[in-house]
Order: C-alpha cells, then sequence, then structure tokens
C-alpha cells in the first residue's frame, strides 16, 4: 500500500478516514473510525459525508414495469434493512426510474436512499433543454424533488449538462455533480473533467477483468478528491461464470470471503479511490451478499494482486 500511493494519495485517504484492512495495523490505528455501523463506509470527499461502500445497481433487471414489481421493492427494501443505501439508475435503463420510485414511495424510504440518477440523451445529446426536459421527467418517475447525485451518462454532452447540474446544484436540487462510463476507451477523456474540478463524483467501470480505471482514472479521482462509484463490479456476471462450481480459495477467507460475491466486491472496494461499488441484481439474498462484503477487513495489495492472478489464471 505504502508502496504503491503517493504521500498526498495517503494523507488524502488518511483524512477521508477510509476503513479496515489496507494499512498496517499501527496505520490503521490512527485512522478515525468510518463507520457509523459495522459496516464499511466511505467519505465523499467533496462534503465529508459517509455512504455504504456498497449499494444497488438497477440497469439490467428493474427496467420491466410489466414483471414482478413486488420482487423488485423486496430487493430495495432489503438493501435498506441490510444497512445500504445508495441506488444508482438512469431514464434509459426502461422503466427502472419508475419502478424505483414507486418502490421507494411505497417503502417510504426516500429519506433513507442515496438516489443517484443520469442525464442519459443519445439524439440530441448537446442539447441543454432536452437535458433538462429529461431531468423533469426523472423527478416526476423517481417521485422525489431532489437527486442526491445527477451524473452525466457516457460522456453525452458533458459540458453543456454539467453546467445544468451546477444550476440544480444551486437550486438544492442536485447534492453532488457526476459523471459516468463503462468504456475503457474512454477513461482518457475523463482525466481532465476530473481535474477541473466540476465532478464530485465519477462513476467508472472496474473488475479483475477490465481494471484500466487503475492506470489514470482511480489515480486522477484520489488526487483532486472526486468520489468514485463502481460498476460493472462483476463484469456483467462473467465473474461468476469464471468461479462456477470453484471453492473459495482457503487464503481469501482470511479477510472474511465466504462467497465469490464478496471475493469479487472486496477487491473492487479494496482500492483506496473507491467511494461506493453499485452490483446490479434483483435478487434479495443477493442484495444481503454485497452488503455483507462490508463487514470484516479489505484484502491489501498484495491480497488483491493474488485475487486478480488467481482469477486470471483460471
Ligand atoms: N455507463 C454507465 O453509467 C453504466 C454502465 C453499466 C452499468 N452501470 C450501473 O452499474 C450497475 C451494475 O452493472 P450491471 O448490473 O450491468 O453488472 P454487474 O453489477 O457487474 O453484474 C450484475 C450481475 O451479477 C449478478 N449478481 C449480483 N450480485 C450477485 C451475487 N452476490 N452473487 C452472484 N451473482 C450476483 C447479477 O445476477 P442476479 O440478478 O441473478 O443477482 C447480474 O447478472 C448497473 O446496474 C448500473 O446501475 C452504469
Amino acid at each position: 500500500m505504502a508502496d504503491k500511493y503517493t504521500r498526498k494519495e495517503f494523507l488524502k485517504l488518511s483524512g477521508a478516514a477510509v476503513g479496515a484492512g489496507l494499512f498496517s495495523t499501527s496505520i490503521a490505528g490512527s485512522i478515525a473510525n468510518a463507520q457509523s455501523s459495522d459496516l464499511l463506509h466511505r467519505t465523499i470527499h467533496s462534503s465529508g459525508e459517509m455512504i455504504p461502500a456498497v449499494g444497488l445497481g438497477t440497469a439490467q433487471t428493474f427496467g420491466d414495469l410489466n414483471e414482478d414489481f413486488m420482487a423488485r421493492r423486496n430487493t430495495i427494501e432489503t438493501l435498506f434493512q441490510e444497512g445500504g443505501t445508495v441506488i444508482d439508475t438512469a431514464p434509459t435503463y426502461r422503466d427502472a426510474e419508475i419502478v424505483v420510485g414507486r418502490a421507494l414511495d411505497e417503502l417510504g424510504a426516500r429519506d433513507k436512499c442515496f438516489l443517484a440518477t443520469k442525464t442519459s440523451l443519445r439524439d440530441n445529446a448537446e442539447s441543454k433543454q432536452a437535458g433538462i426536459d429529461q431531468n423533469t421527467q426523472s423527478f416526476a418517475d423517481l417521485k422525489t424533488n431532489k437527486f442526491d447525485l445527477l451524473q452525466v451518462h457516457n460522456h453525452r454532452g458533458t459540458d453543456v449538462h454539467l453546467e445544468t447540474i451546477h444550476e440544480m446544484k444551486q437550486d438544492g436540487r442536485v447534492r453532488y455533480a457526476g459523471l459516468t462510463h463503462s468504456n475503457s476507451r474512454l477513461n482518457d477523456a475523463a482525466v481532465p473533467v476530473i481535474e477541473s474540478g466540476r465532478l464530485d463524483f465519477m462513476q467508472v467501470h472496474y473488475n479483475v477483468f477490465d481494471s484500466s480505471a487503475d492506470e489514470r482514472v482511480l489515480p486522477a479521482a484520489l488526487d483532486n478528491g472526486v468520489a468514485v462509484m463502481i460498476n460493472l463490479p462483476f463484469a456483467r456476471g462473467r465473474v461468476f461464470q469464471a468461479t462456477a462450481g470453484m471453492e473459495i480459495p482457503e487464503w481469501a477467507k482470511d479477510f472474511g470471503v465466504d462467497t465469490w460475491g464478496k471475493f469479487f466486491l472486496k477487491w473492487v472496494i479494496g482500492h483506496p479511490a473507491v467511494t461506493v461499488a453499485i452490483p446490479g441484481t434483483i435478487f434479495p439474498h443477493h442484495v444481503v451478499d454485497n452488503i455483507g462484503a462490508l463487514r470484516g477487513r479489505l484484502p491489501t495489495q498484495a491480497e488483491r494482486d493474488r485475487m486478480k492472478q488467481f482469477v486470471l489464471d483460471l
């Protein structure tokens, strides 16, 4: 750890009071306890607010209003019961915003939720008004008058929509501004935006099969005090196909891994730049598993290297 990160990064990390296992015992002991419960929380650098470091994504499985709504509501309810708060959605995830909005409303859970959505235009991506119109619909569908995080989706119209998002921050309708991508070809383009001071959050893909964010995006975020939300932590489920039927290696049990879900999530949030990972699932028992990755210590950098190599060697 100490070899891998600069002093500036380390001091920022210490100041952010990141918990659990990345440091030697003596160093860790000097860092304030980051957790308001027994779950690992991480700090949003721009505010000091702490959030649980695993949440819920809604891209693949939440999108069809005609499918079993109660199953999705149960999944969201389980997230809160387990101590999670963060939900990531988008107006372009078919009906996901409507499903999430209805579930939060029926559960009376909007206040428990750190709700992230996106300005997500394909045609007309540079149109400020098209972005505003889409945001207006998102407020209605999500049944809220405030987004915790509003992100420009996939760098489409970054400058124009970040301007709107900052105007909404001024109005109190948005708490944090973000940018997302899940394609390594956009990694370099993210760096100047991260450095520009306009982002509270960068959302990027990061998993054992594609750790390209390690090269520039995660160091830039750490260096510039930008929180990081991780999408595709399970490579859309590919990690489970690679390990299907396999026993968890004995050495991974040293840091509290008893399922492959925890194995892959602890690897992701074991990076000190990562604020929160948002695995997608429809199943409450997978939510329980995923939030469970926030208990116990995280793998050290040497252990993370071993985990990744183990999977790549399969
Ligand atoms: N550019 C962007 O902004 C962007 C791009 C992509 C994704 N995202 C966000 O990132 C979120 C995550 O991405 P994703 O959902 O596509 O992929 P993912 O989280 O990498 O993988 C989801 C897959 O993992 C499975 N899974 C989840 N928890 C599990 C567990 N504990 N054990 C076994 N299997 C488990 C799910 O199946 P089950 O349903 O069977 O549990 C699903 O097949 C999205 O939902 C979205 O919110 C953003």
